[in-house]
């Protein structure tokens, strides 16, 4: 899978080098580009932004970088999927990662400032799909965590960037929809706190049994919004 960035901040995405993401892109099974905005500007400060017309606080990011970064990036057949971060869009979550992670390219438009001009959205939808997508319900100085986030959360379920697939099925928000059971190891005993005694009973109905009822009462008490919806 290719993932783009573009952004005037390219070394917050530093930290994709780190880890699985990191090993995934020397493998090749990820190819990640994080581009600087300011190089398709043309003045001598590399200006990417501009007073909104009607007023208002702030500045709003010009379109005609936008426009010839995404001239550059996105795939002439169309193929391409434009993530605009922003607390303005629909809310991320796993099943719309599992989603993503099934398209061959996906670029994230990192807005800085009070946004970018809504025009650069409406000439990328002539040529992608485009994507306004929140990480939540709060607001964040700019799109580059919240795309840090999202690859993240996507990248890892690209075959073979996990060595253990079956992580996959277990985890909170995994198939069956509910949040995961606590976890223990050794030692059994420790501080005062002990691991329950079905963990380590041997018998693997029981304990299959334990967490997927320890799962459904986390669930209910965190997060019983998860339950209600289809
Ligand atoms: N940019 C600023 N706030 C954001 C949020 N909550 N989610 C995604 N992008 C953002």
């Amino acid at each position: 899978m290719r993932i783009d960035a573009i952004t005037i901040f390219v070394d917050y995405f530093n930290s994709l080098e780190l880890s699985l993401l990191g090993k995934a892109r020397s493998t090749g099974i990820l190819d990640f580009q994080a581009i600087d905005l300011r190089d398709f500007t043309n003045d001598k400060h590399r200006t990417v932004d501009d007073s909104p017309y009607g007023g208002g606080a702030g500045m709003l990011m010009k379109p005609e970088p936008w426009g010839d970064a995404l001239d550059q990036v996105l795939a002439a057949d169309g193929s391409s999927t434009l993530i605009v971060p922003s607390p303005a869009g629909e809310v991320f979550n796993q099943a719309m990662a599992k989603e993503l992670a099934a398209k061959s390219h996906l670029v994230f438009a990192c807005g800085r400032y009070e946004g970018i001009d809504q025009r650069v959205f409406d000439y990328a939808a002539t040529k992608a799909e485009v994507r306004l997508i929140s990480l939540g319900d709060y607001v964040l100085n700019g799109g580059e965590v919240a795309a840090i986030a999202m690859i993240e959360a996507i990248a890892r379920l690209i075959p073979g960037v996990i060595g253990n697939a079956e992580s996959l099925v277990e985890e909170s928000h995994g198939e069956a929809g509910l949040l995961e059971y606590p976890s223990y190891t050794k030692p059994a005993s420790w501080r005062g706190f002990d691991v329950p005694d079905v963990l380590t009973s041997g018998n693997h109905a029981a304990i299959a049994k334990w967490r997927h009822e320890q799962s459904v009462e986390r669930t209910k008490r965190v997060r019983p919004d998860l339950l209600t919806e289809d």
